[in-house]
């Protein structure tokens, strides 16, 4: 896959996750395999000029964490420009720009979402970007502000004239927030309004199967994946998998539980490399429940991952969940079928009453009379 000058090993591509795409995430996933290219978290430019700490820990790296991209927010043109030609000297792959992220405090400041409804402010934004640096610069944006404006296809085309190398869209409105179903529908409608470039389609992607659905349905070049990568952090060599050999028979397994394990305690030990012991596992508080959530029961687990200060209170507390879990498996070692996890859907492989099912919500009252 290429990005204007750079040549990608794959075009699956690890999301930005403001908190969690940190050093440590990144190297488990690409340990790994499969992934074609990462994303920092968000970082804001004017902080990243200013040096602060907290941004250039954003953007610490390794040789082995390559390619890597750095997504930058920012409203300042120059400010952006500067953050971007200060990571090329820092030997990054590529830039991204945030143009969609609905938290308040990053709208407010006028990046975030707020840009897209500001096109042409938004072109010579990106355009002076784009002219200061050798490297590929992309974009990432939501469909648009709400349902009534869908301006991601006039965004993309005019971020293809000021010299965008890729666009990365996430299947859904700021309004929309996370909930809703994926419109696949409107990622098709950016891929068909760019000519040359790249469209990266996002959205809840947290099986193989849903990757190849959004590739067949939308026409993208390529695919990113966020959360699924938090309860998967396989599903990048999965995906590539499943992609190269086409058929349904072919799709890789979940990892089992003790491959699930190993890599749990391998992201302790990089964020705890890297943060430091204290930092590393309170920060990985937050981290282990997402392991968890594929492991059937896990509660005991949860409750006390969440205190840990130390390596060797976390190996306390698996040790104590293994033993607890015994419980569930049958005779060979394995959890008992009533306990296993259900498989994973994605939002826009449900039937669409399915989802309307799950979306209807449930007023407080007394359930058990209506
Ligand atoms: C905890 C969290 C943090 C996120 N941080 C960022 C971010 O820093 N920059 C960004 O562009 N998107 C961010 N996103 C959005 C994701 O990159 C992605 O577009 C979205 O989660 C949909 O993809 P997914 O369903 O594969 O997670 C974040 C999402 C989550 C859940």
């Amino acid at each position: 896959m290429r990005f204007g000058s750079l040549t990608l090993p794959s075009n699956l591509f690890l999301s930005p996750l403001a908190g969690y795409t940190n050093l440590p995430f990144r190297l488990v996933v690409r340990e790994l395999g499969g992934v074609g290219l990462c994303t920092t978290d968000l970082v804001n430019a004017r902080s990243l000029l200013e040096k602060r700490g907290k941004a250039l820990k954003l953007i610490e790296t390794r040789p082995e964490d390559s390619p890597m991209a750095v997504q930058l927010f920012g409203s300042v043109p120059e400010e952006m420009r500067d953050a971007a030609a200060y990571l090329e000297s820092t030997g990054v792959a590529s830039i991204d720009i945030n143009m969609g992220c609905p938290v308040r405090k990053i709208v407010k400041v006028g990046g975030g979402s707020a840009m897209m409804t500001e096109l042409d402010k938004t072109a010579a934004l990106v355009k002076g970007m784009v002219d200061a640096v050798k490297i590929p610069v992309t974009a990432k944006m939501r469909l648009g502000w709400d349902d009534q404006n869908i301006t991601a296809p006039d965004l993309a085309r005019a971020l293809e004239g000021v010299g965008v190398a890729a666009i990365f869209i996430h299947g859904r409105t700021r309004e929309q927030g996370f909930s809703g179903t994926i419109n696949l529908a409107g990622i098709r409608s950016v891929v068909q309004a760019v000519k040359t470039i790249p469209v990266i389609g996002n959205g809840d992607i947290i099986t193989p199967q849903a990757a190849k659905k959004m590739f067949d349905e939308t026409g993208c070049a390529g695919v990113s994946i966020g959360r699924g990568a938090f309860y998967d952090p396989w599903i990048f060599r999965r995906t590539l998998s499943y992609l190269q050999n086409g058929s349904d028979a072919a799709i890789p397994p979940e990892p089992p539980f003790a491959e699930r394990v190993r890599v749990l305690c391998r992201h302790l030990d990089l964020m705890i490399e890297v943060f430091g012991e204290e930092l590393g596992c309170r920060m990985f508080r937050k981290v282990a429940p997402w392991y968890s959530k594929r492991f059937g029961p896990a509660a005991e687990f949860n409750r006390h991952v969440v205190r840990i200060s130390t390596r060797a209170e976390f190996h306390q507390v698996l040790e104590n969940y293994l033993q607890w879990r015994r419980q569930f498996l049958d005779e060979n070692g394995e959890l008992k079928q009533k306990f296993q996890p259900p498989p994973m859907v994605a939002s826009f492989m449900l039937e669409p009453e399915v989802v309307l099912r799950q979306q209807i919500p449930v007023p407080k009252g007394p359930v058990e009379v209506w």
